[in-house]
């Protein structure tokens, strides 16, 4: 029997680099990639999905008259391709409670500071501004709090006396792009769960502060 490999969908907007990190991972890894959704047909990532022989679907909020009715369609889209696990790579648009329900647990998002702290956008310019010597990146769990849901693992990076917004971004994607694949790796064996609103790895409660 062919070995079946853990299917996830990757629902991207824009460059894609968490999306590639995540590709090249699942070349040795315990999952797969079904399907990568972008809500703009312009993004790179839709190219760096479709040289790894991924399907890709494109689905443009602008042609939905609200966020309700986007989300319907994105679900209509994952119910047809039945993903085990929906990871958001860089994906710019707020999900509504009726999407985070129908996939409860289901949703891990990646953000770019250590959560709770900067949550919503331009992290690293406010991490810079409010003189903060350490920032980094969270993987969590989508609920229905923007940014809000448990966390499951956070790294750390320097930020350094001169840093601008932009080296302190690359700082901290290079940290993206090794954390993202293990966290789906973790679930993908089934080792990471959210339960009670809160991430437990191997049956572990993980602190706030990520593992
Ligand atoms: C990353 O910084 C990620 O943390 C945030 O959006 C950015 C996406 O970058 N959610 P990319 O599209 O994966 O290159």
């Amino acid at each position: 029997m062919p070995e079946t490999k853990y299917s996830i969908a990757v629902l991207i907007s824009g460059n894609g680099s968490n999306l590639q990190a995540l590709i090249d991972a699942s070349h040795l890894g315990n999952y797969t990639i079904g399907l990568v959704i972008s809500n703009k047909s312009d993004a790179y990532g839709l190219e760096r999905a479709r040289r790894a022989n991924i399907a890709t679907q494109v689905i443009d909020h602008r042609e939905y008259a609200n966020r309700e009715d986007f989300d319907a369609a994105l679900m209509a889209v994952l119910d047809a391709e039945r993903p085990q696990l929906i990871v958001l790579a860089g994906f710019m648009r707020i999900l509504s409670s009726a999407f985070v329900q129908h996939y409860q647990g289901l949703i891990l998002n990646i953000h770019p500071s250590l959560l709770p702290k900067y949550p919503g956008t331009n992290t690293h310019q406010r991490a810079i501004d409010a003189g903060e010597t350490e920032h980094g990146v969270s993987v969590h769990f989508v609920t229905e709090e923007l940014d809000g849901g448990p966390v499951i693992a956070q790294e750390r990076v320097p930020v350094l006396p001169q840093d601008t917004a932009r080296e302190l971004a690359a700082r901290v994607a290079a940290q993206e792009h090794v954390l993202y694949p293990r966290v789906v790796t973790w679930f993908a064996a089934g080792r990471l769960v959210m339960r009670d609103q809160r991430a437990w790895l191997d049956d572990r409660l993980l602190p706030p502060s990520g593992a």
